[in-house]
């Protein structure tokens, strides 16, 4: 029989650590819908002991989501631990705990400067502790590919018989290859007396290109969860790429062991988009499965092909994973009703206020514009979201520009009821906009990076500008916004990141314990 291969989903733990990507609570409430929509097994929803802001996020979707379980992380001291505990108590028995502790000779001594004794010891520990809050306990043995495979095995079994149900070997700086990593996961369940007792679980980073190819070669040597985020967002290079380890399993079954899953893959670009748009990080174009071009036939002859059999060219129907499922526009005429339906169709949640919001925007826009795709209304979200937070909106943009005159941009903006509005020339009109906002909000933000694409089709597709802006902390910050005119999208996605950057602040990091 098939054995089920398990996806824990760490979007918005290890996805969310990737530097610029920081999401609001309720980015990452859409997210985590989103992702029991998709049908993930596990979401690591945060690491409750760094910040006030992670610990009401777990807390938050432990409440919320039903369909998943709800894991929280923790080193192996008792103050993470208990903080995750509380954090996922919510959950009830659908609560995770997910510890780890370096157990490589680079990390022991010069990060923990444990002997190996002693990382057994904390290990044993930190599990036991977990333990006696949930049964859903998984240990992770940080750096495991760089581990001697001896006290790797030893430390498996010391933590399975504490009490793990899963225990996860990671490839913490994706150095490991396929043929290294199969090897590994096969001599654990080979040597490790008590591991049919546990979940094995493999968590790649993709420092070399190769964290996909390492997940499936783990899966080949019977691993049977798998670890990653959706898009492949992470620290330096990414983690694995949830969506394209379960298109490899959905595509080539047999190819990996004999194995199922239980994920509706009719959900995968939805969830793509989800993700791209509340961490502001965008996919890549030519991305495996949810780029924009991977489904796209440039050449005379793939046309041809797809046409006569669409097997020739495509190995994976694209309707299948949720492309082309797009419903008519809306235009100006439709309805608030319309509208707000729409909206939960694209899975946006939002309160009154918000949907307000969005629909006098879609209004406005539907005055410019014929029709309102999926994507544009999509991209008016962010906006409603940040007001919701108590953040700055735009009330009203106004801007002079062109060969003799000076570019000049007034900018009205509104915070908790109250509005501010200032003027700024600049050498361009964007330059102007980002200078007035920097004025009201008394932020001072230079661009690092700046995209603008269109939305959707025709002359008049919504503008949708995609920057980030360093604040002076060397940490570039994302914004995205949308609007039929360039200059106030821009201003848009200088705003969006302005509020980024202050809800960061105001969700300050609680400083990590060095030892731990
Ligand atoms: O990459 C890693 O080792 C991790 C662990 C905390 C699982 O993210
Ligand atoms: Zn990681």
């Amino acid at each position: 029989m098939a054995d089920q291969v398990r996806f824990f989903d760490t979007t918005l733990r290890d996805g969310e650590q990737c530097p610029g990507a920081s999401m609001n609570l309720r980015q990452k409430l859409e997210v985590a819908r989103q992702l029991e929509k998709l049908r993930i097994d596990v979401i690591e929803a945060g690491f409750p002991c760094i910040s006030d802001g992670d610990f009401e996020a777990v807390h938050t979707i432990a409440a919320e989501i039903k369909g998943c379980v709800i894991a929280a992380l923790a080193r192996c001291v008792p103050s993470d631990i208990e903080s995750a505990a509380r954090a996922v108590a919510p959950a009830g028995g659908r609560g995770r705990i997910h510890t780890f502790l370096a157990t490589s000779p680079l990390h022991r001594e010069f990060k923990l400067r444990k002997s190996k004794e002693e990382i057994l010891r904390m290990a044993v520990e930190g599990v036991r502790l977990a333990k006696s809050f949930v049964d859903d306990v998984e240990f992770s043995a940080e750096d495991a590919t760089r581990t001697e495979q001896e006290f790797l095995a030893q430390v498996v079994e010391a933590v399975i018989e504490a009490g793990a149900t899963t225990v996860n070997i990671p490839d913490t700086v994706g150095y490991t290859t396929p043929g290294e990593y199969f090897g590994m996961i096969r001599r654990l369940k080979e040597r490790v007396p008590n591991i049919e007792r546990a979940v094995i679980s493999v968590h790649c980073h993709n420092d070399l290109g190769l964290a996909v190819a390492n997940s499936l070669a783990a899966v080949n040597a019977g691993a049977r969860q798998v670890e990653g985020t959706i898009n492949g967002i992470g620290e330096r290079a990414g983690n694995a790429a949830l969506e394209e380890v379960i298109m490899a399993i959905s595509t080539r079954p047999g190819s990996f062991g004999a194995v199922t899953h239980n994920i509706d893959i009719r959900e995968i670009v939805k969830t793509s988009r989800v993700v791209a748009r509340m961490s502001g990080l965008s996919v890549q174009r030519s991305k495996a499965i949810v780029g924009e071009n991977a489904f796209a036939h440039g050449s005379g002859i793939h046309q041809h092909g797809i046409l006569a059999k669409r097997e020739t060219y495509e190995i994976i129907d694209p309707a299948s994973i949720g492309w082309g499922e797009t419903e008519l526009p809306l235009t100006k005429h439709s309805g608030r009703a319309a509208v707000k339906q729409r909206l939960e169709k694209l899975g946006h949640v939002l309160t009154e206020t918000e949907l307000q919001h969005v629909f006098e925007r879609f209004k406005r826009i539907g005055d410019s514009k014929k029709f309102v795709y999926d994507d544009d209304l999509s991209s008016l979200v962010n906006d409603s979201l940040d007001m919701h937070d108590g953040l700055w909106s735009m009330d009203f943009i106004q801007f002079v520009a062109g060969t003799s005159a000076r570019p000049t941009a007034t900018v009205r903006l509104v915070k908790a009821g109250r509005s501010m509005e200032e003027s700024s020339t600049g050498n361009g009109p964007v330059d102007a906009a980002f200078k007035a906002i920097d004025r009201i909000t008394r932020t001072k933000g230079t661009l690092a990076e700046y995209q603008v694409r269109a939305t959707s089709q025709g002359r008049d597709a919504l503008g949708e500008v995609t920057l980030k802006i360093d604040f002076g902390t060397g940490r570039p910050i994302p914004g995205k916004g949308a609007a039929t005119d360039v200059v106030e999208a821009s201003a848009r996605a200088y705003l969006n990141a302005v509020n980024r950057s202050l809800s960061a602040s105001v969700q300050a990091e609680r400083p990590c314990r060095p030892d731990a």
